[in-house]
């Protein structure tokens, strides 16, 4: 991100900021430093206050400093002396589920998965896909609407923490759910959006209404130009 659009980011968050509650402030201060590794945690690309309402300041602290780092800080201890150190995160995610070092590749999973997570989002996204990927999603789905109707089934569905992706396979596009930290990369397919429906994604803010959270993340906050680029011609 350059620094320009950094400090656009951060004039545009300052009104939003007076919202935040004295109360919440603290969590992000109290957050631990990353552990040391050759697995970097990427920075959010948008300032925590900025989706709200549709995912609160607070969640967004909590997911992205606790949760996703966590993650990192777990994959760089377990792989600390491996093979692993020296591959790319999409490499551990595969040789991991390969090897079944399943501690390994729940972690670097769930690494990879918040990374796709957060850059897909957009404080008050573009509301609608267009060109070739509307055209993906109008052939595959019938409509627009119709897609968000099977993505909010398929991904509230999921029974106890996971993910719902949807997916470019070959010419189409496809929703598929996915429980715990598993994903798509090991099944050829190109991801495009991963909806987290783990509790610690939506609890904070919509109690036991996943539901309402999927429908408010479609409506609102999807960076559509961004689905639009990761697909595979
Ligand atoms: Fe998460």
């Amino acid at each position: 991100m350059s620094s320009i659009t950094r400090r656009a980011l951060v004039a545009s968050a300052a009104a939003a900021m007076t919202a935040i509650l004295p109360s919440q402030r603290p969590v992000l201060a109290q957050a631990p430093a990353p552990a040391p590794g050759p697995f970097v945690q990427p920075p959010l690309p948008f300032l925590e206050p900025q989706l709200a309402p549709t995912i609160s300041n607070r969640t967004i602290i909590l997911h992205y400093s606790r949760h996703h780092a966590g993650y990192f800080t777990a994959l760089n201890a377990l792989t600390k002396d491996t093979k692993y150190v020296s591959m790319t995160l999409d490499q551990v995610v595969i040789e991991s589920d390969k090897e079944t070092d399943r501690r390994i590749y729940n972690n670097a999973a769930q690494a990879w998965n918040h990374n796709l997570y957060w850059v897909t989002f957009k404080p008050g996204g573009a509301k609608a896909p267009s060109g070739k990927l509307l055209e993906m999603i109008n052939a595959s789905f019938g409509s627009f609407d119709q897609m968000k109707i099977k993505l909010k089934a398929d991904t509230t569905a999921v029974f106890g923490s996971g993910w719902g992706w949807l997916a470019q396979d070959g010419d189409k596009l496809v929703v598929v759910p996915t429980l715990a930290g598993a994903n798509l990369l090991t099944r050829n397919m190109t991801t495009l959006i991963g909806i987290d429906v783990w509790e610690h994604a939506y609890y904070l803010d919509y109690e036991n209404r996943r539901p309402d959270h999927i429908q408010a993340v479609l409506d609102n906050i999807i960076n559509w130009d961004v689905v639009a680029s990761r697909l595979k011609s």
